[in-house]
Formats: C-alpha cells, sequence, structure tokens
C-alpha cells in the first residue's frame, strides 16, 4: 500500500507595509548599512505598526493560501499555527484565525511553538495527521512579529529581525512523485539558552516589570549571535544531508532550497555544501530580515511567484531557531 504523505496545495504570504531601512536603524544604534549589510545581507524589514495585530496578517496569509489552493474553505479540517509572538498569551492564534476565517465546522486549531524551525515542524506534522487518512487538508501558518520582542537599543540583534506571515494549505497524497519525500527534525536543547525571551513567561512575569523595571531587557530577545552562528552552520549542513539520505537523494539531485532566512552567510553556507549556485536558492533577507517562522513560507512564495520553482523540482526546505531547533524536508514540487 502507497503512504499517505503531504503535498502543497497553495501559499499565502501577509507582511506589514511599515518598512525600517538600514539608513534609519543607523539613527537608532551605533550601527552601519555596510556591516549590516556585509555581515547579514539584510537591508530593510517590515515591522508592524502600533496596534497592527500578527494575527491579522496570518487571516489574509491563509486567505490567500486557501485561494490558491482552489480548495472550499470548510474542507479544512485543522489549523496549525506556529508561531512564539502571536498577539495573546492566550488564547492562541490559531483559534483567532479561525474564528475569522469563519469556518463554519468547530475545527481543531492550535499554534506550534519552535521559532525560526516553527513552519518546518508544522509542515511534519501536518504530513503525519494526513497520513493518518483522517484528515484531508491541512491550513500550516508560520508567523511571527518580533519587533515588539526586539531592542532598539542592542545594535547586535535589533538589525536583524522583521515580522511577518505565511501560510500552506497542504493535502494528502499517495503519489510518490509529489509532495513531502522526507523529513529530519531535531532539537539541541542544552543550547537552549543562546537565543531567548526570558521574562513574559511564567517564570518571569510582567508583574515582575512593574515591580522592577530593571528586568526591562528580559522582556527582548538576547542572543549570543556568534555561538549561534557557529553551532547552526554545522547542524544545519547535517540535518539537510540527512533528509536527502532519507528521500534517497543526493545534494546532486537537489534543485532548489528554500533556506531559513537568518544571515546571508548561513545561507551561502548550506548553499555551497549543495553544490547550489545562489540563483538556485531563495534569497528573501534583504527585503524583509529574519521574520522567524514566516521566513520559510515567504521564502517559498516568493520564489513560485518569480517562476524559480518548477515542477517536479525537488527541493530542501531547512529551518533552526530557538531552542535551539532544527528541520528539513525534502519536497519534489507537484
Ligand atoms: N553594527 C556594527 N557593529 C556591530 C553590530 C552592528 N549592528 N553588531 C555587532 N557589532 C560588532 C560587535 O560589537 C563586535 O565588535 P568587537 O569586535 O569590537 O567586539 C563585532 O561587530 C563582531 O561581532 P560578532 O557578534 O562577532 O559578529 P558576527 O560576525 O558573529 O555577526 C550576527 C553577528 C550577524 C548576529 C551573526 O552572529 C549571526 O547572524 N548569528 C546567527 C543569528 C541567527 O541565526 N539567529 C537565528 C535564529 S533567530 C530566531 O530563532 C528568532
Amino acid at each position: 500500500m502507497t503512504k499517505i504523505h503531504a503535498k502543497f496545495d497553495g501559499v499565502g504570504k501577509s507582511l506589514p507595509e511599515k518598512i525600517l531601512t538600514n539608513a534609519d536603524l543607523e539613527k537608532m544604534v551605533d550601527t552601519t548599512d555596510e556591516w549590516i549589510t556585509t555581515r547579514t545581507g539584510v537591508k530593510e524589514r517590515r515591522i508592524l505598526s502600533p496596534g497592527e495585530s500578527i494575527n491579522d496578517h496570518c487571516v489574509k496569509a491563509a486567505k490567500e493560501a486557501i485561494e490558491k489552493s482552489k480548495c472550499d474553505p470548510d474542507e479544512i479540517d485543522l489549523i496549525i499555527n506556529c508561531t512564539f509572538t502571536s498577539d495573546y498569551v492566550l488564547p492562541s492564534g490559531a483559534c483567532i484565525i479561525q474564528d475569522k476565517l469563519g469556518f463554519s465546522r468547530n475545527v481543531p486549531a492550535f499554534d506550534l511553538a519552535a521559532a525560526c524551525s516553527g513552519f518546518m515542524y508544522g509542515v511534519e506534522t501536518a504530513n503525519s495527521f494526513l497520513s493518518t487518512g483522517n484528515y484531508r487538508k491541512i491550513l500550516v501558518i508560520g508567523a511571527d512579529a518580533l519587533s515588539p520582542f526586539t531592542n532598539w537599543k542592542d545594535r547586535a540583534s535589533c538589525v536583524l529581525f522583521g515580522d511577518g506571515a505565511g501560510a500552506a494549505v497542504l493535502s494528502g497524497t499517495e503519489d510518490p512523485n509529489e509532495g513531502v519525500l522526507s523529513s529530519d527534525l531535531g532539537a539541541a536543547g542544552k543550547h537552549n539558552r543562546i537565543l531567548m525571551v526570558e521574562g513574559g513567561g511564567s517564570a518571569m512575569h510582567g508583574t515582575a516589570l512593574m515591580n522592577d523595571a530593571s528586568l526591562e531587557s528580559k522582556y527582548y530577545i538576547t542572543m549570543e549571535g556568534n555561538t549561534l552562528f557557529k553551532i547552526v552552520t554545522r547542524i544545519v549542513a547535517d540535518s539537510v544531508n540527512r533528509a536527502i539520505e532519507k528521500a534517497g537523494l543526493t545534494a546532486a539531485e537537489i534543485d532548489f532550497l528554500v533556506p531559513h532566512q537568518a544571515n546571508t552567510r548561513i545561507i551561502d553556507f548550506v548553499a555551497e555544501k549543495l553544490g547550489l549556485p545562489r540563483e538556485k536558492c531563495a534569497v528573501t533577507i534583504h527585503k524583509y530580515g529574519n521574520n522567524s517562522a514566516a521566513s520559510i513560507p515567504i521564502a517559498l512564495y516568493d520564489s513560485l511567484e518569480e517562476g524559480k520553482i518548477k515542477k517536479g523540482d525537488k527541493i530542501v526546505m531547512t529551518g533552526f531557531g530557538g531552542g535551539l531547533t532544527y528541520a528539513s524536508l525534502v519536497v519534489k514540487w507537484g
């Protein structure tokens, strides 16, 4: 019997209109466009305006993905919203998104937190649900609003991040010639402290900040960038290799790479390992920065719109992020 697995039916995206350029950042912290561009590849990023909701961007991206998939919204059986920066701690963004999409059924909906690997974890979760045959179509959203959690006084991190949402409708197929061919997921939990937002959870609730203003920086992202850089280059290259091997392929057979957009130097390193030139690799970091779980679906979306991914292409999607989570998928585009 052929195994049921996930295939992509439609992809959508939504980004805030507000653009923050490197020139803007030069006025905020001690940095230069030259440093940011050469060290990270970011030229500008999209950030939410006051009062703007990341959940609303999820809804817009989801609507586009549903429209592109040509399915009826009521065919969706499950919503997985991959994020760690939803509008509220409670309820989950997924339930609010379900309400705003106006589904007539109470389909299950939950948030999944795996930082920048979130969308990859979400697709693999959907893949497993679909493989049971009990679910036919699943909406997976990757979205993050990092700007509210960015310390705009910390030049080492504030130049990197942005906000945005991407979404995909996945359905089950038995066709071995399309969809998810293999996956490699992992979490190097021993590195959990190198990228974190310490405040705002149950260990350091908001009232702690009210009582002690010196804790303010704990409510922002802190990152040991250089350590992270060294660890992820090795971890990501190994994860990509394992996923390709599990798919029964070699690196030479991969047509296109959709990596997490954290740093062009990391993107170039992974592309080089696969022997892929830049034009065979999705790069959006210069215009959107690192928008965490949104970065891979948005990079996938732009590559499809630009005609860079063609039917039958074997693509690798790979992500890494706080946790330290990592995930790679090999997908045959149908
Ligand atoms: N402008 C100018 N100088 C700066 C800036 C800046 N914005 N930021 C740091 N510097 C300085 C540092 O102070 C340091 O100066 P010093 O040598 O006098 O001490 C120098 O530049 C080098 O600093 P490094 O931290 O060693 O720079 P590096 O080359 O490692 O680049 C960066 C930093 C871009 C953060 C890189 O380490 C990186 O991309 N790391 C990975 C980040 C990542 O992948 N995050 C992914 C997950 S995100 C998520 O999950 C939400």
